[in-house]
């Protein structure tokens, strides 16, 4: 609502907590930037802002895109598209899996027998997972973490049958190709088995796009694919999750929180570490 209309600002709460927090990470990022301009050496770029703040350095600075105000935005961009998404999954992930110990215990079967308890999870280990590589793809299916990421069309555009003129506000719903019935054997339940084959091989779907599609998809797909399968599984390995006492699986909320992402309620997890 406050992009919309910022002059309601002082009627919304929420977005003044929002950009607090926003500021707090800007106030990290401009000591950061602040940095890499200190040191900067064309021979020793060591990271995203080194990269950005060496074309500033290395072109005109008065005709540059690569201005302090950009490189902030675009560091901060990456920060906050790719800091909540994933660990927002990984919650969704352990109270799906306290929801569904079978589940869990079968990954967990899984992971001790390709990694063994001593050696931590490389990504490479996933091909030999496909149990565990279908729960996180069930997951991220059944969550739909980000379902509604508003884009605008850039010039007049005809869309099956639809004359949507320049500069219109689009919502594509990823809900709608996650969930699809036509798709899903199950759509609304969780059930790794959507990823599965018969003889249990990890089958790639179609349908799955939970990082959107087309030239604006998300930038971090093979990071958070990664970030989610190391996590996920080193998880898995040291503990055990379980409702707290008292609290049956029955009783542990699945409805999300509106929010920037579809979050899972706050709520208690046991994480018993794994003997
Ligand atoms: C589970 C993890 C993640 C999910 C589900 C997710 C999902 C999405 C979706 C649905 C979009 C919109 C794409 C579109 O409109 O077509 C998007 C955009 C974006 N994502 Fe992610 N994302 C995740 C993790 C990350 C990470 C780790 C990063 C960066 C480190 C990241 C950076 C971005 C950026 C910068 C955009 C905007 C891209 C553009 O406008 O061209 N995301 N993401």
């Amino acid at each position: 609502l406050f992009n919309y209309y910022p002059f309601l600002g002082f009627l919304l709460k929420p977005h003044k907590m929002i950009l607090k927090k926003v500021e707090e990470v800007c106030v990290i990022l401009r000591k950061c930037i602040k940095e890499s301009k200190e040191r900067i050496d064309e021979n020793n770029l060591t990271s995203y802002i080194d990269a950005l703040v060496f074309k500033q350095e290395e072109k005109n600075k008065s005709n540059t895109l690569f201005h302090d105000a950009n490189v902030l935005a675009s560091a901060l961009d990456l920060f906050m598209a790719g800091t909540e998404t994933t660990s927002t999954t990984l919650q969704w992930a352990i109270l799906l899996l306290m929801k569904y110990p079978e589940i869990q215990k079968k990954v967990h079967t899984e992971v001790q027998q390709v990694l063994g308890p001593g050696s931590l999870p490389t990504f490479e280990d996933r091909k030999n997972m496909p149990f565990t590589n279908a729960v996180i793809h069930e997951v991220q299916r059944f969550v739909t973490l980000l379902p509604h990421v508003p884009r605008c069309t850039s010039v007049d555009t005809h869309f099956k049958g639809y004359f949507i003129p320049k500069g219109t506000t689009v919502i594509p719903l990823l809900s709608s190709v996650l969930l699809d019935k036509t798709q899903w054997e199950m759509p609304d339940e969780f059930n790794p088995n959507h990823f599965l084959d018969e003889d249990g091989n990890f089958v790639k779907k179609k349908a799955f796009l939970p990082f959107s599609t087309g030239r604006r998809n998300c930038i971090g797909e093979s990071l958070a694919t990664m970030e989610l399968f190391i996590f996920f599984t080193g998880l898995i390995q040291k503990f055990t999750f379980k409702p707290p006492p008292g609290v049956k699986e029955s009783e542990l909320d699945m409805t999300a929180e509106a929010g920037f992402t579809m979050r899972p309620h706050p709520q208690c997890a046991c994480a018993v570490l794994r003997q």
